[in-house]
């Protein structure tokens, strides 16, 4: 199946004042229609430049884009041209990890909403007729009834919004363009638990009953578990493993992957902490990135950037010693 965001090849660098950061290196992520998949990392791996590259909200002065592709439907997100931008917002829509920074104080949430879908009408005929305005009032009544809160919402002001109302009121205004793909950021990461799983399972309720594509970055492997079809695990820059839900708790073949498993708390057992510390972004390791910290590490992962390379059906891992399938998480 074609892909809906195809990312081939990626590789992004940024100029600090200490020199040059190769923080992204050849990723390769396809999200196909339809599909919920999740972009699992500890924090400072990547996930928020992909994101950013695809949105175009990278620094223009210091990222630097070193090859690699990224496509939307077949439109080229990284060239700048009119059809990535009319992409954005209408194709694509952004949940934030901080719905607060994203709203206006000033306005009222249902301005918000408005102003969101009078842009996205702007070139069409009838945008100002009145029966353009009720169908409008009528789909934003009809999504607030979707995301589970009140209509009197629409005359709140941001800071009246609990944080759980706040991120409904975010995949509101991401699902109202009708996109074919939502993006993602850490949507659940200011909520407590209870709260995170409510959001999420609403998330992935609406991206499947309507047929939107969600790419869902997090640094937490089980949330995306919840809530994916597919699971990319990163590591420091580099894209170590993909693979069905299924394939992640049961059959996950990357050491990094594995040992991310076990340093997840679990009643009746003591998580495991991953010995080390991630890379230093500005000279990350030659080769595999998580050599210095792997159990398996041999030569060749320091010689040797591992390809992304598939190890059973639609699961890829980049790993010159993956764990056999099934074999138990052990380490030393
Ligand atoms: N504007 C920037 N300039 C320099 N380095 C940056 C910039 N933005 C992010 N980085 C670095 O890029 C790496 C990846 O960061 P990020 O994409 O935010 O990771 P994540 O979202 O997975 O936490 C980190 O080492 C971070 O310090
Ligand atoms: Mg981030």
């Amino acid at each position: 199946m074609t892909a809906l965001l195809d990312i081939g090849e990626f590789s992004l660098s940024f100029r600090t004042a200490s020199g040059t950061a190769p923080v992204l290196e050849r990723i390769d992520l396809a999200v196909r229609p339809g599909e919920i998949v999740g972009l699992v990392g500890e924090s400072g791996c990547g996930k928020t430049t992909i994101i950013r590259s695809i949105l175009g909200t990278l620094p223009e002065r210091t990222a630097l884009i070193e090859g690699g592709h990224i496509r939307v439907d077949g439109v080229d997100m990284l060239g700048g041209g009119k059809a990535a931008q009319s992409m954005r917002g209408r194709g694509l829509t952004f949940v934030p990890q901080d719905p607060f920074a994203s709203f206006n104080p000033l306005f009222r949430v249902g301005t918000q909403i408005r102003d969101l879908l009078r842009w996205r009408a702007a070139g069409a005929k009838n945008a100002r007729s009145g029966s353009s305005r009720q169908i409008v009032e009528a789909a934003i009544s009809a999504m607030l009834d979707a995301v589970q809160l009140p209509q009197s919402i629409l005359a709140k002001y941001p800071h009246e919004l609990s944080g759980g109302q706040r991120q409904r009121v975010m995949i509101a205004m991401a699902m109202l363009p009708q996109p074919r793909l939502i993006i993602a950021d850490e949507p659940t990461t200011a909520l407590d638990v209870i709260l995170q799983a409510q959001i999420l399972s609403l998330l992935r309720r609406l991206a499947v009953e309507r047929g939107v594509s969600v790419l869902f970055a997090t640094h937490d492997l089980a949330a995306a578990w919840e809530i994916c079809d597919r699971i990319a695990v990163m590591y420091a820059g580099q894209i170590v493993e993909i693979g069905p839900r299924e394939a992640f708790f049961d059959a996950s073949r990357h050491p990094y992957t594995r040992m991310l498993l076990a340093s997840l708390p679990e009643p009746g057992r003591n998580s495991e902490v991953i010995p080390g510390g991630v890379p230093n972004p500005l000279k990350p390791p030659a080769g595999c990135r998580f050599n210095p910290r792997c159990p398996k590490v041999t030569a060749i992962c320091s010689e040797a950037r591992p390809t992304l390379a598939a190890i059973a059906s639609d699961h890829l891992v980049a790993c010159h010693h993956p764990w056999p399938a099934n074999a138990q998480a052990t380490h030393a």
